[in-house]
């Protein structure tokens, strides 16, 4: 079938708006009808190049629509089903999996290649080229085909245009607060950067019981956005951050930093470590450049204080468990994502769409690609 995509062809310029021909599924695949796709600063990060994975790509990978068509193979979906994409594979078997790391699926490995996982070749055409899609998704776009261990299945009464944002945002930074940062009741918590990520952060540390919730960002909106959210306190900067959780713990520190700013900085590390207390956990989340090597922080504190530094990819999470319990929260008042949303785009508004995001006037947005 032909359908519509926002197609990366070089790095540092412009997503462009394509006629597609897509292939139907093969084996262990779905086509699925976009309906919501919300704009996550990873897809930037190729754009911009501090991820320089292969082009040409198509973008997108927080995702939700409606499957239209399965492959041979394919027992857990049929058309008609709607579904929340997981950015990372969880094929429920793997060493990974059954361990409940899903966030880290053996399937994990083709993440950054793009191409279909099954046989290594693309359904996704234009001008003559293979596509390959961002976070194998590619949810800029009308119509995508993706393989099952990236598809979860939902109940038809969440509204798709915003189911999306539990795909990444809602479990990226929710899990990596709850999750990789094991946040107890009564503990006290920052999040550097209020994006569609760090503003999940914050929803999950209030609802885990954070007694202090100190929410830093620059952009004045994005601290009023934060406090609404949950967080006790937003400041515009960490050092203003420090010296308030110095204040209010009286010298304890955090027990979880969480690092949500756009681009994350070696430097930045050694600050975020410098806020958090005995056993304090750093969780970075956010991405850096792919070349930096470089992390200044002061190793004793590892060991005098038993600080820690933890990683976290998708939260930590399992998706074939969150994003149907996030959504049963969604459904019970217990988690906000109407609020999530700042502003709706058309698939040919994505370029403006980035740029509200990078001017920070924007908590997240969310593409209608069907128009
Ligand atoms: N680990 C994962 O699984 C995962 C998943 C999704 C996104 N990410 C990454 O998380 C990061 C955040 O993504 P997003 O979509 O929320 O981005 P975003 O652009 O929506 O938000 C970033 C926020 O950081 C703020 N900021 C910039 N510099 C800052 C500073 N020095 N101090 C405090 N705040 C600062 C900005 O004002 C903005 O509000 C990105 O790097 C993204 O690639 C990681
Ligand atoms: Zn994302
Ligand atoms: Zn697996």
């Amino acid at each position: 079938m032909d359908t519509q995509a926002a197609v990366l062809w070089d790095r540092g310029k412009d997503w462009t708006i394509e006629e597609i021909q897509l292939d139907p599924p093969k084996t262990g695949e779905v086509l699925v009808k976009i309906v919501g796709s919300g704009l996550c600063h990873s897809d930037e990060h190729i754009r911009s190049g501090d991820l320089p994975w292969p082009l040409p790509i198509i973008g997108g990978h927080e995702g939700s629509g409606i499957v239209e068509e399965v492959g041979e193979g394919v027992t857990g979906l049929k058309a008609g089903d709607h579904v929340v994409f997981s950015f990372t594979p969880a094929c429920g078997r793997c060493r990974s999996c059954s361990r409940g790391m899903q966030s880290l699926c053996e399937l994990g490995r083709y993440m950054a290649d793009g191409y279909q996982m099954s046989d290594g070749t693309s359904r996704h055409h234009c001008r003559g080229e293979d596509l390959r899609l961002l976070l194998l998704l590619g949810a800029f776009s009308q119509h995508t085909v993706v393989n099952e261990a990236n598809v979860i299945k939902i109940d038809d009464d969440i509204p798709l245009d915003i189911a999306c944002l539990v795909g990444c945002g809602v479990i990226t930074g929710w899990g990596s607060m709850v999750n990789t940062g094991e946040l107890k009741a009564g503990d006290t918590a920052v999040v550097v950067g209020v994006g569609g990520i760090g503003i999940n952060a914050v929803q999950g540390g209030a609802a885990a019981g954070a007694e202090f919730l100190v929410a830093v960002d620059p952009v004045e909106f994005k601290r009023e956005q934060a406090l609404a959210f949950g967080a006790t306190h937003a400041v515009a900067s960490s050092e203003e951050a420090t010296a308030l959780v110095q204040e209010l713990t009286k010298g304890q520190m955090a027990d979880v930093v969480v690092n949500t700013m756009g681009l994350g900085t070696g430097e930045q590390i050694g600050i975020s470590m410098s806020m958090v207390g005995k056993r304090g956990r750093v969780v970075v989340t956010n991405l850096h450049n792919a070349m930096e090597t470089e992390v200044s922080l002061n190793p004793i504190e590892l060991v005098l204080y038993e600080k820690q530094l933890r990683g976290s990819l998708y939260g930590s999470a399992n998706p074939r468990v969150d994003i149907p319990r996030f959504l049963d929260l969604y459904r019970h008042g217990k988690l906000n994502l109407d609020g999530l949303v700042t502003k709706r785009y058309q698939l040919d508004q994505i370029n403006d769409g980035y740029g509200d995001m990078l001017d920070g006037k924007v908590l997240r947005g969310v593409m209608s690609p069907q128009g």
